[in-house]
């Protein structure tokens, strides 16, 4: 069942005549405030770079810049606003809080509490210790040192292309780059992780062998660690990556393995939590229970507060840590997850991006019988993923196309983020069929476009 009434976003919207483009964009309202900015702050990302709007305003699934054109939202800030932009519910929660309490350090407070209660309620049975902290990069650290505080032991395992955050340990988690390093931090190692589209190992029959994984990773832990590996800590499904989705028997054995080598499964699950994949927490997906998760993003969905979970026998180890930080679990961050976590009960939305994810694989995989750019599409609730490619058969990625298709896609009234070759699709959760179709509609165009200008069609 999808939304259980009309949802509060359509309430008078005109819809039907959504996108609004009323100048090209960026405009040049938009123009001149990036360029005042951006002669103050840099490191940008490349997604602003390559088409620098400036926006404004936001409501449910539409984003208006300072020229006035108003845009379908695929992006949620970046994987960030899961209900849509300024839920009255959670504007009006944190508005509250921040009118009664805005910091109490870590004392309790009503709120929090009600937030921890509900929080442990939704959670897989059995994982019910928490702290609260201000980004996910603070709670990959958290966790990192929750597990060394119960293990004894020190090293960690984590994956090719996963992306953690930008501290010093969350980035050696990481691909490190000269800015990021010297080097890695010592026990920090990293192993590659299965593909299904490029994959590494493969079966006689050309599938991926993730036995050959789990395999290679025993090998890696005898031959390359000293023995010491607190955790094997990684995303479910790889955002920064581009939307990329293990194979189904992956966690299962990844949980075996880690039980068999008395390692900790700890799942970075600040990108993919809270609905976006249409469950609680993405892991749900192939029936596992980490034994410590990160939760950020769409947790507050907008306001920053995160969190690291873990279960019953490891929360004790939490006393060694410390739970004190100068914003984590401050009253309007509660208010923000708590009023979030009620919405998606209330309005029915894990349901909702099941939904969604039905109808995108359709339509992507029509797109892909109609595009030969496309060389894989790959969906979970509201996290979509398309490879683009400049052959099929070579699977040789199409960065040109990438760039184009991003920019002719906003152009038109799509705000989305690229990877590269890989476009990354996160529309918010409240999304219904006719905007998520007027979404799809402007990327088949922009594509067909690009294909034209490229040589293609
Ligand atoms: C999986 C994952 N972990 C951690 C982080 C870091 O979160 P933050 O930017 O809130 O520090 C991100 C951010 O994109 C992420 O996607």
């Amino acid at each position: 069942m999808a939304h259980r009434n009309t949802p509060w976003w359509r309430q008078g919207m005109d819809i039907s005549s959504l996108p609004r483009m009323v100048t090209d964009s960026p405009g040049p309202q938009s123009q001149a405030m990036h360029a005042r900015a951006s002669a103050i702050i840099k490191g940008l990302s490349g997604q602003v770079k390559l088409h620098p709007v400036c926006f404004k305003e936001g409501y449910g699934v539409v984003l208006r810049d300072v020229d006035g054109n108003e845009y379908i939202d695929f992006s949620s800030g970046i994987y960030v606003t899961t209900l849509g932009h300024c839920h009255p519910k959670v504007s009006e929660a944190v508005a509250k809080a921040a009118h009664t309490l805005m910091n109490a350090h870590d004392f309790t407070t009503p709120i929090k509490t009600k937030l921890l209660e509900k929080l442990v309620s939704i959670l897989p049975r059995g994982v019910n210790g928490v702290q609260l902290y201000d980004s996910g990069t603070t709670a990959v650290e958290a966790a990192l040192r929750a597990a060394r505080a119960y293990t004894g032991k020190h090293e960690f395992i984590s994956c090719y292309m996963d992306f953690h955050g930008k501290s010093g340990h969350s980035v050696s988690l990481a691909k490190m780059n000269p800015t990021n390093g010297p080097a890695r931090a010592e026990g920090f190692y990293l192993v590659p992780r299965p593909d299904p589209y490029r994959p590494l190992f493969t079966k006689p029959d050309g599938t991926i062998d993730t036995d050959a994984y789990i395999a290679f990773f025993d090998n890696f832990i005898d031959n390359v660690t000293t023995g010491q590996v607190a955790a094997f800590v990684l995303e479910p499904i790889q955002g920064w990556a581009g939307s990329i989705m293990p194979p189904d028997d992956f966690f299962p054995k990844l949980r075996a393995l880690c039980d068999r080598r008395n390692i900790l499964l700890i799942a970075d699950e600040v990108l993919t939590c809270m609905g976006r994949t249409a469950k609680w927490l993405a892991l749900e997906h192939w029936d596992t229970v980490a034994d410590i998760s990160t939760l950020g993003k769409g947790f507050g969905n907008g306001f920053p507060v995160t969190a690291m979970v873990a279960r019953e026998e490891i929360k004790e180890s939490f006393e060694k840590i410390s739970a004190s930080t100068s914003y984590g679990g401050n009253p309007m961050a509660c208010a923000a997850a708590l009023a979030s976590i009620n919405v998606i009960e209330d309005e029915g939305l894990l349901e909702n991006a099941a939904m969604l994810e039905r109808f995108f694989l359709a339509r992507l995989q029509k797109m892909q019988e109609e595009h030969p750019i496309i060389g894989h599409v790959r969906v979970k609730g509201c996290l979509l993923g398309v490879e683009l490619v400049k052959d099929r058969t070579t699977k040789e990625p199409f960065d040109e196309a990438g760039k184009r298709v991003y920019k002719s896609a906003f152009r038109k009234g799509l705000a989305w983020i690229p990877a590269g070759h890989i476009l990354r699709l996160s529309p918010p959760i409240i999304m219904d069929e006719e905007v998520a179709g007027k979404g799809m509609d402007i990327l088949d165009e922009a594509i067909g476009e690009v294909e034209r200008e490229l040589g293609y069609a």
